[in-house]
């Protein structure tokens, strides 16, 4: 099979870790990993190993003295493809449009972290069998749901995932022509709302004007996470904050398709809006954020009713950035919601999965080797930046393994990852099996 049709062989499993009828996809997608690590003519020690939840997959080439070890990590589950109705293919039967392969999982991150198994894979046939660097795949089927059976597994197999340094492809790139490296990623704090009013919903002519409305309490609420200039109003969110450094803000200030109206063509948004002060780039990059991921509660149907509703409730999300404390903020968040608690009503604060930032130095050696990978495949120098998203096991990485990440995402700004549609450019899966080459070639000298 060529390395495009392995590919969609892969990204034909609907390996959706949130969704537990599919926990048997997850598990038959390790396996398809675990066939083809075995199968690529490395002397491989590949072991999938079962957890509470999903499979981890490792596989160990032959340890050889005096070379650097590099820990290759990727995730092989994906998001649900809701809503359904708006992809033009269906998101497990992978197609090419336009240079792309279109299905959920291409980029994030199925297409991300295959491009680096084919890209050891033709490193074995160039030099029969001989690797230039010990290399380690680390392939999870959580990461969508928080990696919950990462943390543990990595604490025990400690000495198995010993490693120099981790190489990440599951990040953002700036462009086609912008090769980029990642230097950092957000955390996170996310958590849930829960507000009660009457204990049935109740007629609002009856009852409407003496008994608290727990939409409109909950609407109150959201109301106060925010201030006039953009600032996240809960006390002490900040507090922690690691500044900006002036050459972060310069280099930031040119990075292709971050000005406001880049990103609002990419988006949609009527317009940007950022934090007082701040630049959009910079926002993303490194500001902390308090999304509402969702909000519901009352009547959803058709027509009119006309009720007060007995309860209420918002999905929230913080991005946060180095030095701040998930569970810290976490405490803040409970903190505010509690002193706004609106009159007449029962709030219930329910708090959700933490993640910390990481930030490392993108002029370490090995950020040079990888900067010098990207320049080398694709012509241009890279671009630097922090990217917004998060992966909470990399801080974790750093702690349990001691070894910091290069992250060379190729996710481009339009490959809709946990969106309808997504897709993978067919070139920059090709470059990507270059890149791996080039840099582990690089990384071996
Ligand atoms: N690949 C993404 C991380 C990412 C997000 C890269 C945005 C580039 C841009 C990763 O799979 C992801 O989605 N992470 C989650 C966190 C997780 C704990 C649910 C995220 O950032 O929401
Ligand atoms: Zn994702």
């Amino acid at each position: 099979m060529n390395q495009l049709d392995q590919l969609a062989a892969l990204l034909r499993f609907p390996s959706i870790s949130a969704q537990a009828e599919h926990a048997a996809d997850v598990s038959e997608c390790a396996d398809w990993l675990v066939d083809k690590l075995s199968g690529m003519g490395l002397d491989v020690n590949v072991k999938k190993y079962s957890t509470p939840k999903h499979p981890i997959v490792v596989a160990k080439s032959e340890k050889i003295e005096g070379k650097p070890t590099v820990l290759i990590y990727g995730h092989y589950d994906v998001q649900p493809v809701d809503p359904i109705e708006l992809w033009t293919s269906a998101p497990f039967e992978p197609e090419i449009r336009d240079g792309k392969i279109f299905a959920r999982g291409a980029t994030d991150n199925k297409g991300q972290f295959f491009a680096h198994i084919l890209g050891v894979e033709a490193l074995l046939k160039e030099n029969a069998g001989q690797l230039p660097v010990n290399v380690i795949f680390l392939l999870e089927g959580e990461e969508e749901i928080g990696s919950g059976s990462l943390y543990g597994f990595m604490k025990e197999h400690k000495e198995e995932l010993a490693c120099d340094v981790i190489l990440v492809s599951d990040t953002g790139m700036a462009g086609m022509d912008a090769p980029t490296f990642s230097y950092g990623l957000r955390g996170m704090a996310c958590a849930e709302i829960f507000v009660k009013g009457p204990s049935a919903d109740l007629h609002s002519g009856s009852f409407g004007g003496a008994v608290k409305n727990p939409i409109t309490a909950l609407c109150e609420l959201v109301n106060s996470f925010h201030d006039e200039h953009g600032k996240v109003a809960v006390a002490g969110f900040y507090d922690d904050v690691a500044p900006i450094a002036a050459w972060e803000k310069s280099m930031w200030s040119t990075v292709p398709g971050m000005s406001a109206k880049d990103l609002e063509e990419l988006t949609g948004a009527k317009e940007v809006v950022t934090e007082d002060g701040f630049t959009a780039a910079e926002c993303i990059y490194a500001r902390p954020t308090l999304e509402i991921n969702g909000m519901g509660g009352g009547y959803q149907g058709e027509g009119s009713k006309t009720i007060i509703p007995s309860n209420a409730f918002a999905k929230i999300s913080c991005r946060l950035v180095p030095n701040q404390n998930p569970d810290v903020i976490m405490g803040l968040l409970k903190a505010h919601v509690e002193k706004h608690a609106p009159k007449g009503v029962e709030v219930k604060f329910v708090p959700g999965h933490t993640g910390d930032a990481y930030a490392c130095d993108p002029h370490s050696e090995y950020g040079q080797a990888a900067q010098q990978a990207l320049e080398a495949v694709f012509g241009n120098k890279p671009v630097l930046i922090r990217e917004g998203g998060s992966i909470p096991i990399i801080a974790e990485m750093k702690k349990v393994l001691g070894a910091d990440a290069m992250m060379l995402g190729m996710g481009l700004p339009d490959a809709r990852i946990h969106s309808p549609n997504e897709n993978f450019s067919v070139e920059l899966f090709l470059k990507g099996i270059e890149l791996s080459q080039s840099l582990l070639r690089r990384l071996g000298q």
